[in-house]
């Protein structure tokens, strides 16, 4: 049911099918209820995951017990790879923030299959440097970027993986609760709160519980700029 997203990730990318489908078939399937970690920041690793469905936050906790979230995944992404390419424990946790299906994939497999098929290595990397420009775009709006520009930001982010068009707009079902949006800016619950009220009073969002609809998709880039 899951293959057709998965085999669009990174890890399948110009693998022929028969191949492809073998690779699956091998990968572990498991189930991971809302609110559910499937490993913790500092627990050595030895395994990756691709999304199949669901939604899989990742996020880093502070020694006062703070949270700071790095990405929130959809499907046909994966994680779980970094303790590999530089071993070392995981440098974050990864929990569902909505009910998600994953394939595991062992490290010692992964390397098998990198030795099998090299040219899988270049779309990895791929995948890291777009992560890498993501995330260091979102350090620099950390500190040249007001609170509202970040929930911009955030908000266009996260339509690119979950945005579905609506009447009026592009539906964006991120499942986050108002604290987890506000760790996913860097800024407190009320400052974010206070922005997407602002948004909604303008006109540019429309907000439906852990959803919103982004209605005027102009406004919000030059905000988010
Ligand atoms: P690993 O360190 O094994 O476990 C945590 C995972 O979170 C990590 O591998 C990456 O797959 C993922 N991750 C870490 N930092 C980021 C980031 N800045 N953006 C997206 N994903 C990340």
């Amino acid at each position: 049911m899951d293959d057709d997203v998965v085999l669009s990730a990174p890890l399948f990318a110009a693998i022929d099918p028969e191949a492809s489908q073998a690779l699956f078939t091998s990968m572990k399937p498991l189930r991971l209820p809302r609110g559910r970690a499937v490993f913790h920041e500092g627990e050595p690793g030895d395994r990756l995951y691709v999304i199949g469905a669901g939604k899989v936050k990742l996020g880093r906790r502070s020694t006062d017990g703070r949270e700071n979230l790095l990405s929130v995944l959809g499907p046909g992404e994966m994680f779980g790879e970094l303790s590999l390419f530089d071993p070392g424990p995981r440098t974050a946790t990864a929990t569902a923030v909505a009910d998600a299906r994953l394939y595991e994939l062992s490290h010692a497999e992964l390397i098998d299959w990198l030795e099998r098929y090299p040219a899988v290595a270049k779309h990895l990397l791929e995948a890291l440097a777009r992560r890498l420009r993501r995330t260091n775009e979102a350090l620099a709006d950390l500190v040249f970027a007001d609170v509202p520009g970040r929930v911009a930001k955030a908000l266009l982010d996260l339509s690119t993986r979950f945005g579905e068009p609506a009447d009026d707009g592009l539906r964006v079902a991120h499942d986050l609760t108002q604290e987890e949006l506000a760790q996913l800016v860097g800024a407190s619950r009320e400052t974010v709160n206070k922005a997407l009220a602002d948004f909604a009073a303008r006109g540019w969002v429309r907000r439906e519980g852990r959803a919103v609809v982004l209605l005027d998709m102009d406004r919000l880039e030059r905000r988010a700029r």
